[in-house]
């Protein structure tokens, strides 16, 4: 009789979902974990402590920017960084122990150390082998390396080493406009650093519907942020006080440099599986690197199962979790299912931004006919109210059916209110559904409410 009927290999947000799904459907469960602490890149380095120092930091806009506005005298404020570091901490050991607890309350065993696969069925775990009917790995990635860049974690950073800076630096350069950079480098920005992005492409957020990335760069541009696009960076240097990023831009081929006191490197990640031992097992990779697998995630070994960053699609957080939930519901024989076409992207800078479904630009490439109904939240009265009136809703539909293909907002609360759309769309909505829908005032959401009346006789408040 094997040990475990299900062995997860990875406790971040694919993992340790899965393997709480697995317990849950009555299967014996491990998870492995090398790491301190459950929660992998997501609550330890990720999304949770980011999402901590973004809310601080933008506590001390609002109060430069808004507070005596609103009749409040706070004077300028004053940044304990070591204790805006200790509250980040706080907030990432309160998730993690987290996890500890629902893994006890599960009867989940953590197995402690760095898990290999010497053979289907089997998974190694410092001198320890354990047997397992199947095998799931959610091994997660790492930031992805650049030519000429070498990262010290202090002067030249990556995401991890960019939420423990030693000092807050005076002058940043973050080096590519995604997701990371421009989080990172709003939480810097806001705590008073200058900040210069330079990007590679000629716009910022690739991927992103153009409309909204034009959008966020005015907003961020105003916020005091430097782009220089069309810029491929060719390599870092450390000078005395900090580090010099030479570029060239693509117009041109010229060449120039930018010095900094630190400098982020954003620039992409990419799977993690080393130690694994997948090449030794015989496990198909993907030509980029990522473990190829079927679409029930089993991997091209029978019993061994791969899901999250480490295999194909966007390297998002919920995007894992779905598939380990999903993959649980397979190997414990019911139907799992991701939907890929309804996953949300929200980047958690000031104004947020989100998106579901299709982009304008790739519903012209397919040549699909489609209207578009558009609100700004200039017209939203909370919005008004709360100095929070710029950007927009940008909804897609078909031009036919009135099916909602996509959405797309920037504005206060965008990652919240995305989802009303990710349900419509689950439900195969269409703008009317959303528009005939009572939704509470003074909200936000009637901003979304709007946008799809806008697809229709037209919205009321433009
Ligand atoms: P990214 O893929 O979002 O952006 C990387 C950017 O770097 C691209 O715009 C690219 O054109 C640029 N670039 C690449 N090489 C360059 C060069 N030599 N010179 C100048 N620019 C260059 O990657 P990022 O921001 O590092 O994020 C990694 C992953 O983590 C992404 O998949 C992202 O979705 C995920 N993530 C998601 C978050 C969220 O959902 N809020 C938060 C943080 C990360």
């Amino acid at each position: 009789m094997a040990d475990y009927d299900v062995i997860v290999i990875g406790a971040g947000p694919g993992g340790y979902v899965c393997a709480i799904r697995c317990a849950q459907l009555g299967l014996k469960t491990a998870c492995v974990e090398g790491r301190e602490t459950l929660g992998g890149t997501c609550l330890n380095i990720g999304c949770i402590p980011s999402k901590a120092l973004l809310h601080a930091s933008h506590e001390v806009h609002e109060m430069h920017e808004n507070f005596a506005k609103m009749g409040i005298k706070a004077g300028e404020p004053e940044i304990d960084w070591p204790q805006m570091k200790a509250y980040k901490d706080d907030v990432i050991k309160s998730n993690t122990s987290g996890i500890e607890f629902l893994f006890k309350k599960n009867k989940i065993d953590w197995l402690k150390g760095w898990g290999s696969v010497p053979a289907a069925g089997q998974v190694k775990v410092g001198d320890t082998t354990y047997s397992a009917k199947t095998i799931i790995i959610a091994s997660g990635s790492v930031p992805a390396s650049l030519p000429g860049v070498e990262i010290d974690e202090k002067t030249v950073v990556t995401s991890t080493g960019a939420l423990e800076l030693e000092t807050l630096p005076k002058k940043m350069v973050v080096i590519g406009a995604g997701v990371i950079g421009l989080e990172m480098g709003s939480v810097y920005s806001r705590l008073g650093a200058e900040v210069t992005v330079v990007e590679y492409l000629d716009a910022i957020t690739p991927g992103a519907d153009a409309e909204v990335a034009r959008q966020f760069q005015k907003l961020l541009s105003k916020q005091g942020f430097n782009f220089v696009l069309g810029a491929a960076v060719q390599g870092t240097e450390l000078t005395e006080g900090g580090a010099k990023v030479t570029y060239k831009l693509k117009k041109d081929d010229s060449e120039h440099s930018i010095e900094a006191d630190v400098v982020l490197v954003a620039t992409g990640r990419k799977p993690f599986t080393d130690g694994l031992g997948l090449a030794e097992l015989g496990v198909e990779m993907t030509k980029r690197g990522q473990i190829a697998t079927d679409a029930h995630w089993q991997t091209s070994v029978p019993g061994v199962y791969a899901i999250g960053d480490a295999i194909e699609g966007p390297m998002l957080a919920h995007k894992a979790e779905d598939e380990g939930m999903a993959v649980a519901e397979v190997v414990a024989g019911k139907h799992g299912h991701v939907n890929y076409d309804v996953i949300p992207g929200v980047i958690y800078t000031w104004p947020e931004v989100a998106s579901v479904g299709k982009t304008e630009e790739a519903l012209k490439a397919e040549g699909k006919a489609y209207k578009v109904g558009k609100f700004s939240f200039m017209g939203n009265g909370r919005s008004k109210a709360v100095f929070a009136s710029d950007g927009f809703v940008k909804m897609l539909v078909d031009k036919e059916t009135d099916r909602i293909l996509g959405c797309h907002i920037i504005g206060p609360s965008a990652g919240e209110l995305i989802h009303e759309i990710c349900v419509g769309m689950e439900f195969g909505a269409a703008a009317q559904d959303i528009a005939l829908t009572c939704h509470a005032h003074p909200t936000f959401s009637e901003a979304v409410r709007e946008a799809a009346l806008a697809c229709g006789d037209g919205p009321i408040h433009s």
